[in-house]
């Protein structure tokens, strides 16, 4: 039997996304359940997390199923990935041993994995997510690698609570300082998502060099052919936030500069006033906006923004909890 993972939302059609949202939904007005009564999951984070671990913990418990949390490299052994290693370095056991072992004992495999941030062609052939799959004999979810679909998810749903119909409505994605290069995951996802709801994108970002990935522009542009909208890429501020009905920001690294990021600093550096704030939001149509969390006020939005009525990250955060089970239900239903 072929095994149905939740690696990226671009291997699920509009339909089956449909129907995991509506299935969250459900969740959210009827949280306990026993869809997940004598099965596991294991949980493995090689990055920090709070509202991943905490949502797929207790939303495991409240379908009737049990969590582990693994850590490689910390609590558990640290991992080797690459194909005929001589493994005489750090790592003390194989993912092809891993993946299959925790097989044998939990029914979904889970697995949060960033990108090193040295090599933007290393980093996007997403090697741990894709080794677990190929070894694993349950089926795997992507907690975060170049792509966060659960993220995606759980914005989906609350836009769909605060706006229902998607369909054309305007969305801005907006690149935003951080100190720091960041995952372009997120990113990515939410260009995924708002492509395949319908709506009308503008991916907003200081220069040419923080356009995303091509793999995922083009399935943005494969998005609007099947499902309607549109996509464009903007460096206007104004042009952009103007009429938006919901502006998404997040920071992240400028791809072309993975591996010299003291080259990228002077850009980021001059780029600071991308930040969220409420001039910018009274250019958009009444415009709700949110982040997937973390996420350092003051630096990528106001406090007068995080604090406002259109702010919905609250409700995008709890989401987490109610799309997750959707798809844990989802994939323990393959038997
Ligand atoms: N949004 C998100 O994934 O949060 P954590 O990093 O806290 O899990």
């Amino acid at each position: 039997m072929t095994i149905r993972h939740f690696l990226t939302t671009q291997d699920y059609s509009r339909a089956e996304i449909d129907a995991l949202l509506e299935q969250a939904a459900v969740f959210k007005c009827s949280p306990r359940g026993q869809q997940l009564a004598g099965k596991s999951i294991a949980l493995l984070f090689f990055n920090p997390s709070m509202r991943t671990r905490t949502s797929f913990e207790l939303g495991a418990f409240q379908l009737g199923g049990h969590a582990i949390v693994l850590a490689p490299g910390k609590d558990a052994w640290p991992i080797e990935f690459e194909v005929g290693s001589v493994m005489d370095g750090d790592t003390e056991e194989h993912i092809a041993e891993v993946a299959r072992v925790l097989s044998r004992y939990v029914d979904l495999i889970a697995v949060r994995a960033f990108p090193k941030f040295q090599d933007w062609a290393v980093d996007r052939q997403d090697k741990v997510i894709k080794a677990f799959a190929q070894y694993a004999t349950v089926p795997v979810i992507n907690m975060e690698t170049i792509t966060h679909p659960c993220q995606e998810l759980a914005h989906a749903l609350a836009l769909k609570e605060h706006l229902g119909d998607l369909q054309n409505r305007k969305y801005v994605l907006t690149w935003t300082y951080h100190p720091k290069p960041l995952n372009t995951a997120v990113a990515n996802s939410a260009l995924l998502i708002a492509t395949k709801l319908g709506m009308d994108v503008t991916l907003l970002c200081p220069t040419p060099d923080y356009v995303l990935d091509e793999r995922y522009m083009a399935f943005g542009r494969l998005n609007v052919e099947q499902n309607g909208g549109s996509l464009k890429v903007s460096h206007d501020i104004e042009e952009a936030y103007a009429g938006a009905d919901v502006v998404y920001a997040k920071s992240w690294g400028a791809l072309p500069f993975f591996g010299r990021w003291e080259q990228e600093k002077p850009v980021r550096e001059a780029s600071r006033h991308f930040i969220v704030d409420e001039a910018k939001m009274a250019l958009t149509n009444h415009g709700l906006f949110s982040h997937c969390l973390p996420l350092r006020r003051n630096i990528k939005a106001t406090d007068a923004v995080m604090d406002s009525p259109a702010c919905i990250a609250i409700d995008e955060a709890e989401n987490r909890l109610h799309v997750q089970k959707a798809v844990m239900a989802s994939l323990i239903g393959q038997g």
